[in-house]
């Protein structure tokens, strides 16, 4: 039976297990869309995952969501991404870059309509509407899938709380609880400061 800490062939890469740390906007970026050392040390710290798939890279300026979303649509913004991929490197991780768009959702002119088709209670029947992470992602879940046949488990939210969240998983230690409460304060707060476990005697 396939397990979540299997190792895994992705082409060409061997990825040492089969979590994936899904694609999370940050928007952490510094003065002129470029990467900072603060995004290198996120994703150094999650390089446990198989793989990471990037914070979000706006390929075209004016489908950024706003000012801190990094590029890669210039040459220095291309390059200030090095340090990120050579800090997951640098730890034996993987990365594949997230090069994303804002879509019909953001225009030259700004947002066209609310970008938050989520909510818990007021359409509960329509299949667009959910409740947003309504439960946090688990060890069961993920086995669930591979027994499946899935190849690679995808997190989201649990991998910005918990960046050691593979061995977490491994372990069997209980998750902390994630959510814009704890990832959405801006700056390096709930960035690059959710804790290890925390072992009390
Ligand atoms: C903080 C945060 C940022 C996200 N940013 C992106 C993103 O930039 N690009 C993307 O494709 N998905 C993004 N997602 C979606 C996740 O990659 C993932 O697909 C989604 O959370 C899965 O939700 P579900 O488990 O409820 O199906 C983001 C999710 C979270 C929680």
């Amino acid at each position: 039976m396939t397990t979540l800490f299997d190792r895994h062939h992705l082409g060409g890469p061997e990825l040492p297990d089969r979590v994936v740390m899904a694609p999370m906007t940050r928007v952490r970026a510094g003065v002129g869309s470029l990467t900072t050392p603060s995004m290198a040390a996120y994703h150094a710290q999650r390089t446990t995952a198989g793989l990471i798939v990037t914070d979000g890279g706006v390929a075209q300026p004016d489908r950024a969501v706003q000012a801190e979303h990094p590029g890669p649509h210039t040459d220095e913004q291309v390059a200030s991404w090095r340090p990120v991929t050579d800090a997951v490197h640098a730890n034996d991780g993987h990365v594949f870059a997230q090069i994303m768009h804002g879509g019909e959702v953001f225009t030259p002119a700004g947002p066209r309509r609310s970008p938050t088709p989520w909510t818990s209670s007021k359409c509960p029947t329509s299949p667009l509407v959910r409740e947003r992470h309504p439960k946090q992602a688990d060890r069961t879940a993920a086995d669930h899938w591979l027994d499946l046949g899935a190849d690679l488990i995808g997190f989201d939210s649990a991998f910005v709380a918990n960046p050691g969240l593979v061995e977490r998983l491994r372990t069997g230690l209980p998750l902390a609880p994630a959510g814009p409460a704890t990832y959405d304060q801006g700056g390096d707060t709930g960035h690059l400061t959710c804790p290890a476990y925390q072992y009390t005697a």
